[in-house]
């Protein structure tokens, strides 16, 4: 993936449909599915919050996916050229949506980093020690060994982008998400046939519990809709950009929707349940938060014959589905300083390096010898995170519906959209931009800061 400047005529195009579904889903299918979505799912109760999220995501994510790969396509730009282009008024977003990524990469690869750990884990055959609850706060609570970890992921991801190399990571994911796919459907039936208690936890994960809904479980839903369909920040602006014209935008939203939610829905299927069958029913296991994955998943394998074999297998495809998304969000780091501070791409490969290593410090360091340090209540992992999906990147998806609902106007997107036959959801997608997501953003942006300002308690 390449952000190019706006002089540049010969713009690289996906080869079709499949090209950018596949391009556009490799992107969004990373640690936010497999990582992230169980744990909130897990704290913020279960059926409602998967409730809350598929509504958003189909009626909110929907819309906005669609508006921002119209916005590429119809300016043949990426983020902060298309909104200059359109409307100077606008830039900022642009740069505000440009930001985001810079925030998340650094974490983004700490987590990347455990995923390595466990994988030479169960290489090693360790999968029994894994397997034991205090093996991961025990593990992030030392110093160095993940700070060695997180600096080998953030070096692969480097070297990659520097090298440029981005051919080989649509190859890598047309071979990877298949087989991932197939590995968790595997991994979910063979977990819920085993697991004693298994169907409390999917009944938690599924029926939704309306009186566990508060509005942060929609702060939350929210923000896990942008950072999953890596909306926001100027990614499927620039995705838009590649596509020809002959390409259905909507369909394509659609699909890469469904490949999103279904792989996020798998492994809340998987994880969730696990946290009941391991606890005895034990509702209060359920918090846990970043570490729920790489504490259940090895309970998991461990039961299998052949765990440590199985848990190598998968944590390598996290591995790579971590990758494929950490190498976009670089490239778009990287492309950014290209353009706009006129480095060239092996200098702004170090300049992002040093940056990422130096920003991703105190996020690792949050686990063990920082771990007292809080600002706003949260250790540093969890700040970058809150401050780029549950601000940034509502603010930069309230100013993108307002630009397209009260300034280009939705007729602008969805004359591009129907270039290539009918838009069928136009109403919805009118109605959303304009009214339903702007007043659905403002409310949770709100509370959600007064929330953490301990100002409202919700
Ligand atoms: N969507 C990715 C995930 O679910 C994470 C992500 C956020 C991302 N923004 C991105 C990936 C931009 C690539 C590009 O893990």
């Amino acid at each position: 993936m390449n952000t190019k400047n706006q002089t540049d005529t010969k713009r690289s195009s996906f080869t079709g449909k499949i090209g950018f579904v596949l391009a556009a889903a490799g992107s969004a299918v990373g640690l936010g599915n497999i990582w992230r979505f169980p744990y909130l799912a897990a704290q913020y109760g279960g059926g409602i919050f998967l409730l809350v999220y598929i509504i958003l995501a189909v009626t909110f994510g929907f819309s906005l996916m669609v508006a921002e790969t119209a916005i590429g396509r119809k300016t043949n730009l990426s983020a902060i050229g298309a909104f200059q282009a359109l409307d100077k008024r606008f830039s900022w977003v642009g740069y505000l949506a440009s930001a985001v990524p810079i925030i998340i990469l650094p974490y983004y690869s700490v987590i990347g980093g455990w995923v390595m750990k466990y994988i030479f884990g169960f290489v090693a055959g360790e999968g029994s020690q894994m397997a034991d609850s205090n093996f991961f706060p025990n593990y992030t609570s030392t110093t160095a060994e993940p700070l060695i970890w997180f600096f080998e992921f953030i070096a692969i991801t480097s070297v990659i982008v520097f090298f440029g190399v981005e051919k080989g990571i649509e190859k890598v994911s047309k071979i990877m998400m298949p087989i991932l796919i197939f590995l968790i459907l595997f991994i979910v039936i063979y977990a819920l046939l085993t697991m004693e208690n298994a169907l409390d936890g999917v009944i938690y994960y599924i029926k939704p519990d309306f009186s566990k809904f508060s509005i942060m479980t929609v702060v939350a839903a929210m923000g896990q809709m942008f950072y999953s369909m890596s909306l926001s920040m100027g990614i499927m602006i620039t995705f838009g950009s590649y596509m020809k014209k002959d390409i259905d935008i909507s369909k394509s939203v659609h699909q890469i929707e469904l490949f999103d939610t279904g792989i996020a829905f798998l492994s809340g299927l998987l994880i969730v349940p696990a946290v009941f069958a391991f606890s005895g029913g034990d509702e209060s296991a359920l918090g846990q938060g970043p570490g729920l994955m790489f504490v259940t998943l090895p309970k998991i394998f461990n039961t299998m014959p052949a765990g440590n074999v199985i848990g190598s297998v998968f944590f390598i495809m996290v591995f790579f589905a971590a990758l494929t998304s950490a190498i976009s969000l670089m490239e778009t780091v990287v492309s950014i300083f290209m353009d706009k501070a006129k480095l060239n791409r092996k200098l702004s490969c170090i300049v992002v390096f040093a940056s990422s290593l130096l920003l991703g410090i105190p996020s690792s360091l949050g686990f063990s010898v920082w771990s007292k340090v809080k600002i706003l209540g949260l250790q540093f992992l969890d700040l970058f995170d809150f401050i780029s999906n549950n601000i940034m990147m509502p603010v930069a998806a309230f100013a993108t519906c307002i630009f397209v609902g009260y300034f280009i106007k939705p007729k602008a997107i969805i004359d591009e959209v129907s270039v290539n036959g009918k838009f069928k959801e136009e109403k919805l997608f009118s109605t959303v931009i304009r009214f339903i997501a702007p007043i659905c953003i403002v409310t949770i942006l709100v509370s959600s800061i007064l929330n953490v300002f301990g100002i409202i308690k919700i």
